[in-house]
C-alpha cells in the first residue's frame, strides 16, 4: 500500500535551532538530486527563518507556529509526508507534535537521546500510529542510529556468511572529536530535572528495554555500562561511554522490534576505549563527576554560567569538519566465532554527521518504505529503514560501514 501524495515530502520542524541549520543546508544540496521532491522549513520565529532563507540563499515555504499549538501541528502535519523535528528538549516541547503526527498519519523522525520521552511517546501514542499508518522513528542522529546500524550490519553478515547470527556484541568507540551544543547539554538537564521530579523515572533509564514495545521490556541482565574494566574481546582498557545507555536501549528495541533477529538471550555494551589503565580510571571518573555536577542545582548553575554553551550555540564548522569518529563492534557468533566491524564517521558526530544521518532517515522515509513493507507505529532506524539506509549513508553521508572481519579484535596497544 502507498500513503497519498501530500502537498509536501519533508517538512523540517525547528530549522532554526542549531543542529536543524545545519540540517537545513545539507538538504538543500542533497533534494535537488531528487527529482520533485518539496520540502518546507518550520520554526516558531519568523525572524530567524528569513534570516536562514537569506543564509541559505533559498525561498522555501515555511510554516510558523508554536510546538505547543496543537492545531497548528496537525494542520502542518496533514500537509506533509514527513517531519523531521530537532525541537528539544523533547521531553518539554516534544509531545504534541508526535500526537499530531500519529493523528495525521504522518511520518516523523527525530534526535532524542531521552528514553523517559521515547517511551511515554510509545505508551501513549503507539495505537493512534498503527491505525493512521504513521511510522516514528526517534533517536536518528548519532544517538543512537552508527550502533543501531551497526549491530544490524555485523549481524546480517554473520548469518549470511558464516552462518550463525550474534550472540553478544561489545561496541568500542576508538576515536571521535567534535564539540556539544547548548541545545545537547538543555536536554540532558531536562532529563535531570524530571528524574528530580519524577523518581519512576529511574527505573525507564536503568532498564535496557525500556523503549521496546509494551510487553517485551524484560530479558536476559545486561552488562553494567559503568565501569573501568579490560575487553573480553581484545583486551583494550575500557571506561563508561556517555551515549551508551541510550544506544544500548535503541538496540534492544529493534531487536525487539523485528522479532529477535539477534536471538531473545542477546548481550550488548558499549565502551569508551582508553589507552592504558590509568586513563581507563580517569574516564570513569570524569564521567561520575559530570553527571554528579549535573545533579546538584548549585554546581548546574555554575557549569551553565561558566562552562557550558547556551541553547542555540554549537561547535564552529572548521571543527565539525574536522571531526570524525570510529566504532568497532567486536562480536562472537552463536557458533563461537569472533567477529568484528568498524563503523565510521567523517563529521563531528553530534552536528555534521548528524545532520546528514537524519536527513537521510527522513529522505529514506519519504522515498524509500511503502507501508506496505513497513506499518504504522513506532520504530528505530534500524528496524525502520534497516540495511536500506547503508547505501545513502554511504554515499551521501560519509559514513562507512567496513566489511566484517573474522578473528580477534584489534587492540590499540601491543
Ligand atoms: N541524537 C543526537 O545525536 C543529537 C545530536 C544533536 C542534537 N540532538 C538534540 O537535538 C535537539 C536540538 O539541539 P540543538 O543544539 O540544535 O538545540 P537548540 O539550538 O537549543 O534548538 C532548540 C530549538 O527548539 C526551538 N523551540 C523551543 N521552544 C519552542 C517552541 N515552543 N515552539 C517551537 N520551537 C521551539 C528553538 O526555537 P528558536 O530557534 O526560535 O529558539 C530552537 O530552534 C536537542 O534536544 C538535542 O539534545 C541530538
Amino acid at each position: 500500500m502507498k500513503k497519498e501524495r501530500r502537498q509536501f515530502d519533508l517538512v523540517l520542524w525547528g530549522a532554526t535551532s542549531f543542529v536543524g541549520k545545519i540540517i537545513a543546508e545539507y538538504l538543500l544540496q542533497r533534494v535537488s538530486e531528487l527529482t520533485d521532491f518539496r520540502w518546507a522549513l518550520g520554526a516558531r520565529n519568523p525572524e530567524k527563518l528569513a534570516r536562514l532563507q537569506s543564509e541559505l540563499g533559498s525561498e522555501l515555504p515555511v510554516f510558523v507556529g508554536d510546538s505547543f499549538d496543537r492545531s497548528f501541528l496537525e494542520d502542518m502535519a496533514s500537509q506533509t509526508s514527513v517531519i523531521l523535528t530537532t525541537v528539544g528538549p523533547y521531553m518539554k516541547y516534544g509531545e504534541s507534535l508526535v500526537a499530531a503526527c500519529a493523528l495525521k498519519g504522518t511520518d516523523y523522525c527525530d534526535l532524542t537521546g531521552e528514553a523517559g520521552f521515547v517511551q511515554k511517546m510509545i505508551d501513549e501514542y503507539e495505537a493512534t500510529a498503527r491505525e493512521s499508518g504513521a511510522r516514528l522513528v526517534n533517536c536518528a542522529g548519532f544517538d543512537s542510529l552508527p550502533s543501531d546500524l551497526g549491530v544490524l550490519h555485523l549481524n546480517e553478515h554473520c548469518e549470511r556468511v558464516l552462518g550463525s547470527g550474534l550472540r553478544r556484541v561489545e561496541m568500542q568507540v576508538r576515536a571521535a572529536k567534535g564539540g556539544v551544543s547548548g541545545g545537547t547539554v538543555a536536554s540532558g538537564i531536562e532529563t535531570v530535572a524530571q528524574l528530580q521530579k519524577d523518581p519512576g523515572l529511574k527505573s525507564v533509564l536503568a532498564n535496557p528495554y525500556a523503549i521496546c514495545p509494551e510487553g517485551r521490556r524484560s530479558g536476559v541482565r545486561q552488562p553494567s555500562l559503568s565501569a573501568a574494566k579490560r575487553s573480553e574481546f581484545n583486551g583494550d582498557w575500557l571506561h563508561d561511554f556517555v551515549m551508551a545507555p541510550v544506544n544500548t536501549k535503541v538496540v534492544h528495541a529493534t531487536n525487539a522490534r523485528l522479532d529477535y533477529p539477534y536471538g531473545d538471550d542477546f548481550i550488548y555494551s558499549e565502551w569508551q576505549v582508553a589507552n592504558n589503565a590509568f586513563m581507563a580510571y580517569l574516564g570513569r571518573f570524569g564521567v561520575g563527576a559530570a553527571m554528579l555536577a549535573l545533579y546538584f542545582p548549585w554546581t548546574r548553575a555554575l557549569l551553565q554560567r561558566f562552562v557550558l554553551p547556551e541553547p542555540g550555540e554549537g561547535p564552529d564548522r572548521k571543527t565539525r569538519e574536522q571531526g570524525y569518529f570510529a566504532l568497532l563492534f567486536c562480536g562472537e557468533t552463536r557458533a563461537g566465532r569472533m567477529v568484528t566491524c568498524r563503523v565510521t564517521g567523517d563529521a563531528d558526530p553530534g552536528y555534521g554527521s548528524t545532520a546528514k544521518q537524519i536527513s537521510e532517515v527522513a529522505i529514506g522515509l519519504s522515498r524509500s518504505l511503502p507501508l506496505s513493507e513497513k506499518a504504522g507505529g513506532f520504530w528505530t532506524p534500524a528496524s525502520s529503514l534497516g540495511l536500506k539506509l547503508r547505501g545513502p549513508l554511504t554515499q551521501h553521508a560519509g559514513l562507512k560501514f567496513e566489511s566484517p572481519v573474522t578473528g580477534l579484535a584489534p587492540r590499540i596497544s601491543s
